[in-house]
């Protein structure tokens, strides 16, 4: 029902570009952030190591996903050397053994284990950077997933931009927080890459239905399916709608706010990353909630189960709003 006035547009279009580009310039991190990040986390393996032997540190999130700002924070995750899975291992005692051990670094404070989340952690604040972090125990999936969200930015770079666009937008607006009844980051990103497969013609493919040769393979993990094309440097090969999106970031970023307040239906639709047919609230009997989000690997966990009634019309308004004002 929205009209653009003709004459603003291509000049609004153009400012609304630019702030989005430096949305991206403003808040990722520089090569000295990332390989500070590398350099901490070597510290803390070599310190552990001597504590809890055989133990294997990684990087994941948004250190590794391509989705970072300078602030992030630190996720970790931990394995045991010789132990493929958490399987038979007493998580909470590792848990507590960590916590213990870390307790005795001298740029840590703040130590606090959590063992009664879904995915038992560590915390930490790392008193030299100010970065606060968290150490998890066989967190494999995660791992995937981030490996997945970084093959989606590497893609195009208005991928990159548009998920960095949004998290500042959660983060201005005070919405970004899973704990406090909003959405997590990780969510945040899931709508964006999902817009942008949903664009016409798509930014990017479902990379988890794409494969070389007759049978899609199966890889599973923790009994979940987490295969995606991942030879990035052959897509174009693969998949016919490469480079024929050619809208600017200003103009997916406008068009994301109107697909998520006027064309998606929230009551009836999954946002969903792994198909790019519309999969419904009602076949995954996730009709109660207010957003569905679908994890791409783990399809039983939505992320948008924690969204509550307040900060679930809060979204809407923000979004709504911004809307409004580019309309203005
Ligand atoms: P930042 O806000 O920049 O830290 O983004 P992030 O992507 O690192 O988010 P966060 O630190 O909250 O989560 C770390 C990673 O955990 C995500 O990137 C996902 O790989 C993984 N993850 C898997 N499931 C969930 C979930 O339900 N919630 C969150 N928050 N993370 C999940
Ligand atoms: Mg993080």
């Amino acid at each position: 029902e929205l009209e653009p006035l003709p004459l603003m547009t291509l000049d609004f279009l153009q400012i609304l570009n630019e702030v989005c580009e430096q949305c991206y310039c403003d808040f990722a991190p520089d090569d000295v952030e990332v390989k500070v990040r590398e350099h901490i986390l070597q510290d803390f393996e070599t310190f552990l190591r001597c504590q809890v032997p055989g133990a294997k540190l990684v990087l994941f999130g948004s250190s590794k996903n391509g989705f970072g700002f300078k602030q992030s924070d630190l996720d970790i995750c931990m394995t045991l050397e010789g132990q493929d899975t958490a399987e038979g291992l007493d998580s909470m005692a590792v848990i507590e053994s960590l916590a213990k051990a870390l307790r005795k670094h001298h740029s840590l404070r703040n130590i606090l284990p959590i063992t009664t989340a879904k995915v038992p952690i560590v915390k930490f604040y790392h008193t030299k950077t100010g970065l606060e972090g968290d150490i998890s125990l066989y967190n494999t999936l995660a791992l995937h997933n981030t490996q997945l969200l970084a093959s989606y930015a590497a893609i195009d770079a208005r991928v990159k931009i548009l998920c960095y666009v949004m998290k500042v937008f959660a983060k201005v607006c005070d919405i970004g927080d899973a704990s406090r009844g909003s959405l997590s980051s990780y969510a945040y990103t899931l709508m964006v890459l999902y817009f942008l497969q949903q664009r016409s013609p798509p930014v990017i493919p479902v990379l988890q239905e794409m494969y070389v040769g007759e049978k899609k393979p199966v890889v599973l993990v923790d009994g979940w399916d987490v295969h995606f094309f991942s030879d990035l440097k052959n897509l174009h090969k693969y998949w016919p709608g490469y480079k024929k999106n050619k809208e600017s970031v200003g103009q997916l970023w406008f068009g994301l706010l109107q697909f998520y307040t006027e064309t998606f239906d929230f009551k009836e639709t999954v946002v969903c990353i792994r198909r790019k047919e519309p999969l419904t609230t009602f076949k995954k009997q996730w009709t109660s909630k207010h957003l569905a989000i679908e994890d791409p690997f783990d399809l039983s966990h939505n992320l948008g189960a924690g969204l509550t009634e307040k900060y679930g019309m809060l979204l809407c308004c923000f979004f709504k709003a911004l809307l409004k004002f580019i309309f203005r």
